[in-house]
């Protein structure tokens, strides 16, 4: 399985978001899952923001395009491919003010793209070209979102997600929510990491079964 890890904390050693997907890649990897891993770390690398010359070159027809419209568009045509390639993704992040971190919202902008993630086709419609690719979002919060809890409507990052994914054509993705992951006490800080773990060794062995049959 070709999995594509983009990870999106700014923290290293310290970020939960990175641990959890560590724990779901040592799952796989325990499970026997023949792993081939193309790791992002969106703080190293990070994808530029959208800029005029980015806008203009991606609408513009493929065929239409100059050599300097195709070179300003070459980080984010490479980031596509890199996303195509992929038979399953997992995507590690915090939740920062309600949604992803400014970084994956970047990462988002460059791999929308006409002709490549998705098409317009004879209809109009469109078409969503992510549609083979298994996908988890692991999350982390540092409150508590669940829902029925008085903070649930705050949480602008699932539906942000789902949106974004869903337009490329991802089909009912796992998320795993660890929550409460810092503002409150220890143990329930504790508890929420070890749910976010049961739930994705749980993902893990889904994954390793279906990608036996
Ligand atoms: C800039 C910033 C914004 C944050 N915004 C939120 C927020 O809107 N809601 C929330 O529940 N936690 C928020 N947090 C807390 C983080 O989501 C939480 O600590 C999370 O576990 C961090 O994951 P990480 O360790 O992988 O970076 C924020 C943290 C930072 C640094």
């Amino acid at each position: 399985m070709k999995l594509l890890h983009v990870d999106a904390s700014p923290k290293s050693e310290r970020s939960n978001s990175r641990a959890l997907a560590r724990h779901f890649v040592d799952c796989l990897r325990e499970l026997n899952v023949k792993l081939d891993i193309d790791y992002l770390d969106l703080m190293e690398h990070p994808p530029a923001h959208i800029n005029e010359s980015f806008t203009i070159a991606a609408y513009t027809p493929t065929e239409q395009r100059t050599d300097a419209m195709v070179q300003t568009l070459a980080p984010s045509t490479a980031l596509c491919k890199r996303v195509l390639d992929a038979d399953a993704f997992l995507f590690a992040m915090p939740m920062h003010n309600f949604s992803y971190p400014s970084v994956f919202k970047a990462f988002i902008d460059n791999i929308i793209r006409a002709e490549l993630t998705y098409v317009v086709d004879s209809t109009g419609q469109y078409v969503g070209q992510l549609v083979r690719q298994r996908t988890l979002f692991i999350t982390t919060r540092g409150t508590d979102m669940r829902a029925g809890m008085p903070l649930s409507h705050m949480d602008a990052l699932t539906p942000s997600l789902n949106a974004a994914f869903g337009f490329i054509g991802v089909q009912s993705p796992n998320f795993v929510n660890a929550q409460p992951t810092q503002f409150a006490a220890k143990e329930e800080r504790e508890k929420a990491l070890e749910r976010a773990r049961i739930e994705l060794t749980t993902i893990a062995k889904t994954w390793a079964s279906e990608q036996k049959n």
